[in-house]
């Protein structure tokens, strides 16, 4: 018996990093999972690795836009229909770009907000009547450590992650007496896309003495990919608890997984 066996979970972001990583630790506890991205190339290699570990009967790959309310509703229309419910909602998708606030275009602010924040609600909002359902279920928004501590050029990201802590206080007292525990992860440090993609959004004339906070106190070579960062499956460890019976008494809340960078 393992710990999520029939759990129907939908999982954004499922292409790459800490989404990925999630989906792959999901299957391989049990569940059931529609992975949903906007890149179907991620969304094949995500699969391909599920056949490599003999989870991929379990995993339905979903493409979505999470910023466009169509392509919402019509995606988790289709996750209910192939899982038959819903018993979990991880929402992972997000976007970074990294500017000097002054300088940052109205379009690129609301493109931040629009994809993090609006897609989380709008992937929440579409799901909810088959979460609630359910006697028990599971919400898990993305936050940010950028949400609480300060990260340069990244006002508009952080904003967005603000948000989502925000929404999530919001929902769990909303829906907690219906059995719906809303959770969010605040990763910080983690080896992935974004992680990777930042340097290059970063403006040139950065000030990269503003960095100097964001490094975690844990070793991190031993179990990643790069110096300095936290594998995605340190993340995904945390959400398999918090979306089984072992996170049964956690709602409105953050759990921060950053190797101790704000410790
Ligand atoms: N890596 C970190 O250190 C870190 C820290 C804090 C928060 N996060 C959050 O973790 C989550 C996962 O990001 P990651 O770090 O694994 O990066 P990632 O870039 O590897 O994964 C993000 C995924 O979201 C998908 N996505 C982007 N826009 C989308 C859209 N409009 N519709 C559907 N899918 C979309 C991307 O295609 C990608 O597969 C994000 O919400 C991110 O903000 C990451």
């Amino acid at each position: 018996m393992n710990r999520l066996d029939d759990q129907r979970i939908l999982v954004t972001g499922a292409a790459s990093g800490i989404g990925q990583a999630t989906v792959l630790r999901l299957l391989d506890e049990g569940a059931r999972v529609v992975g949903a991205d906007v890149s179907a190339d991620g969304l094949a290699a995500t699969a391909a690795q599920a056949a490599e570990r003999g989870t991929a009967d379990r995993l339905t790959s979903l493409p979505i836009d999470i910023g466009d309310e169509q392509s919402v509703v019509a995606g988790v229309r289709s996750a209910v229909d192939t899982l038959g419910g819903l018993d979990a909602v991880v929402n992972a998708a997000g976007i970074l770009r990294a500017t000097h606030t002054e300088q940052t275009p109205l379009d690129l602010w609301d493109r931040i907000l629009r994809v993090n924040l609006t897609g989380t609600f709008l992937v929440v909002r579409e799901a909810l009547p088959a979460l609630l359902a359910n006697p028990r279920s599971t919400v898990v928004n993305f936050s940010s450590t950028s949400a609480a501590f300060a990260h340069p050029y990244m006002a508009a990201y952080a904003a967005s992650k603000g948000g989502i802590q925000s929404f999530t206080h919001a929902i769990a007292l909303e829906f907690g007496g219906k059995g719906l525990r809303a959770v969010c992860v605040a990763p910080g440090s983690i080896k992935s896309g974004i992680t990777d993609a930042t340097p290059g959004y970063v403006p040139a004339d950065a000030d990269w003495a503003l960095f100097a906070k964001l490094s975690p106190v844990l070793p991190t070579d031993l179990e990643s990919g790069g110096a300095g960062m936290g594998d995605p499956s340190a993340v995904a460890g945390v959400i398999a608890m918090l979306v089984s019976s072992d996170g049964a008494f956690i709602t409105g809340t953050e759990i921060r997984i950053d190797g101790g960078t704000h410790a």
